[in-house]
């Protein structure tokens, strides 16, 4: 029978640290908090929601205080705090730098993250790069904004690089298995080059492996 006190859980130290004491959660309604910047991303595969607020010193660019809310997974609260803490450290980071946090260097904090559960720890980053872009769109600096481009890379059965994106975060890391999860490839098969490039691609972003 698994133990049930949490203590054969495969995650760290310093995870559990994060998990138990969540620093920087919105404890106040958000109306109150008076955010520059709003944002808010989903993970339809696994349910995560992960919502940031940021404020922003105009002078210096800085994020000077960031707070965040989840319905995700213990490691989606552990990387979103550690992401908070590592964003607001040192009187807070400049936006480009902020943007610049890999999943790498959040996991590297938390002392490791289990391979499957690396597509949480980008919940917090991804929420972070949508707040700064309502930052960009509500202070006048559209110019700024940085946009994910979205294409169908699989035109016979209509896949998008998001979707290979996700199955390569959720541990699909050859081309069968991305197939497996999505689909693609399935019809004319043209499109199998393409795949396997976003798939190296993305596990060089995400899991550090040389392309
Ligand atoms: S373009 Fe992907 S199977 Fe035809």
């Amino acid at each position: 029978m698994d133990n049930q006190d949490g203590t054969d859980w495969v995650y760290s130290e310093e995870v559990k640290k994060h998990f138990f004491e969540p620093q920087n959660l919105l404890m106040e309604d958000p109306e109150t908090f008076n955010a520059d910047g709003v944002g808010y991303v989903g993970s339809p595969a696994c349910g995560d929601m992960m919502k940031i607020w940021i404020k922003v010193d105009k002078n210096s660019d800085k994020i000077v205080d960031l707070k965040w809310k989840t319905f995700g997974c213990a490691s989606a609260i552990a990387s979103t705090s550690v992401l908070s803490v590592m964003v607001l450290e040192n009187g807070g980071m400049k936006i480009e730098d902020a943007l610049k946090i890999t999943p790498q260097d959040i996991t590297a904090r938390l002392a490791g993250l289990p391979d499957r559960k690396i597509h949480c720890s980008v919940l917090g980053d991804k929420a972070l790069q949508a707040a700064v872009n309502d930052y960009f769109s509500k202070s006048g600096q559209r110019d700024r904004i940085t946009k994910e481009e979205v294409s169908v890379v699989c035109d016979c059965l209509g896949v998008t690089n998001r979707e290979i994106e996700e199955a390569v975060l959720e541990g699909a890391h050859d081309y069968n298995a991305v197939q497996g999860k999505t689909k693609c490839g399935t019809g004319c098969g043209s499109c199998k080059g393409r795949i396997e490039d976003l798939i190296k691609r993305y596990k060089s972003q995400y899991f550090d492996e040389k392309i």
